[in-house]
């Protein structure tokens, strides 16, 4: 594809994460979504993305972390087109501007039409040649390569950072829906918990996160599991630097709660679906995307809870933004999901 032909452009406007997928390239960004501001105007931004999330807990006082995706829906119309114009500037580039590419950026399951106004209007304001929004676990379904042609039920799971969101698929279209607001930050919070009242120790919501993604799992692995790790934090008493270990099945323990509570809802999905679709699901099985689904072992657990395969693929957290980018590149597929009202062109 030269310069000059116009690419389609897939943006994952997630409540953790913004990722950017390009046409022929795949995906070329994947930064936080946040924006770093003063706290007397926040309409001084500091930083946007991996910038200002390096910034969180070491934000100085008079600025202040803003998450413009709360929830998976837009929150706050202005930060959000700030961090998207802010970010698809750095992902794109001024070589091929956006004015020459079509855009189609994900949508929460659930999004009220306020939110959808505002994330219209965030998405208008990048001046793209043509631009829609897709429904995320459509797009999902597309990135992960999920066969949605066939009048076939098939389920996808999306597990964000504070958002999940399960659809049954059949015919390019949703046939059945449900979002929870919880997902991997449920689990960072819980262990933030656990260590503050097992250990003594106040840690922060990126040394959680560490934790989880290192050592945390949804199987219980016993005593072969791997190492402990060593923990740097505050003590809870004294406020004194500390220092604890930690091992594998304390963070097992720690994430348990919510974890079940997340399992138990895709259960209810599940067995919510209308018959003729849950014979289609049990053959098929369900498939997750998200960054909340690398979880170790989660898939497998999933699995065991249902009696149905789970599929998943190399990197789920890409899912969302590949199949917004395979969408905005395939004008026939597009068509379809339009008939569907999963894509809505503005
Ligand atoms: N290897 C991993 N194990 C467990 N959780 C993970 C892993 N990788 C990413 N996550 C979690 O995935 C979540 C982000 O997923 P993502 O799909 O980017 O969110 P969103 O779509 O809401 O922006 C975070 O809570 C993060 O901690
Ligand atoms: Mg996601």
């Amino acid at each position: 594809m030269g310069v000059f032909s116009s690419g389609g452009v897939g943006i994952d406007l997630g409540s953790a994460n913004v990722t950017i997928f390009l046409e022929n390239e795949g995906v070329v960004l994947r930064e936080p979504s946040y924006v770093l501001s003063l706290c007397e105007n926040p309409e001084h931004v500091l930083a946007v993305g991996r910038d200002a999330r390096q910034m969180l807990g070491r934000t100085p006082r008079q600025a202040v972390l803003l998450s413009p995706v709360m929830d998976g829906a837009v929150g706050d119309q202005e930060l959000a087109s700030l961090l998207v114009r802010a970010l698809s500037d750095k992902a794109i580039g001024r070589k091929r501007a956006l004015e020459r590419t079509r855009v189609v950026v994900s949508m929460a399951q659930g999004t009220t039409k306020v939110e959808r106004q505002a994330l219209e209007a965030a998405v208008r304001a990048l001046g793209a040649r043509k631009a829609a929004l897709i429904r995320s676990t459509v797009a999902a379904a597309v990135g992960a390569g999920v066969p949605i042609a066939e009048p076939k039920g098939v389920m996808v799971v999306n597990i964000g950072g504070s958002t999940t969101e399960v659809a049954v698929l059949s015919i390019h279209g949703v046939v059945a829906t449900r979002s929870m607001r919880t997902g991997g930050m449920a689990l960072d919070e819980a262990i933030i918990r656990y260590i503050r009242n097992e250990k003594g120790l106040v840690i922060g919501q990126r040394t959680a996160e560490d934790l989880k993604t290192d050592i945390g799992s949804a199987k219980d692995m016993g005593a072969e599991s791997a190492q402990d790790v060593l923990l740097r934090g505050r003590d809870a008493r004294t406020g004194k630097p500390a220092t604890v270990s930690v091992s594998p099945r304390e963070v097992y323990r720690a994430i348990l709660p919510p974890l079940q509570m997340l399992l138990e809802n895709i259960r209810e999905a599940f067995e919510n679906t209308p018959p003729e679709l849950a014979a289609d699901i049990l053959e098929r099985g369900i498939y997750l995307s998200g960054g909340g689904a690398r979880l170790e072992g989660l898939s497998d657990r999933l699995s065991g809870l249902l009696k149905l395969p789970v599929h998943m693929g190399e990197a789920p957290e890409d899912d969302v933004a590949a199949g917004a980018g395979a969408v905005a590149s395939d004008e026939k597929l597009a068509a379809k999901l339009l008939q569907t009202g999963c894509l809505i062109e503005l």
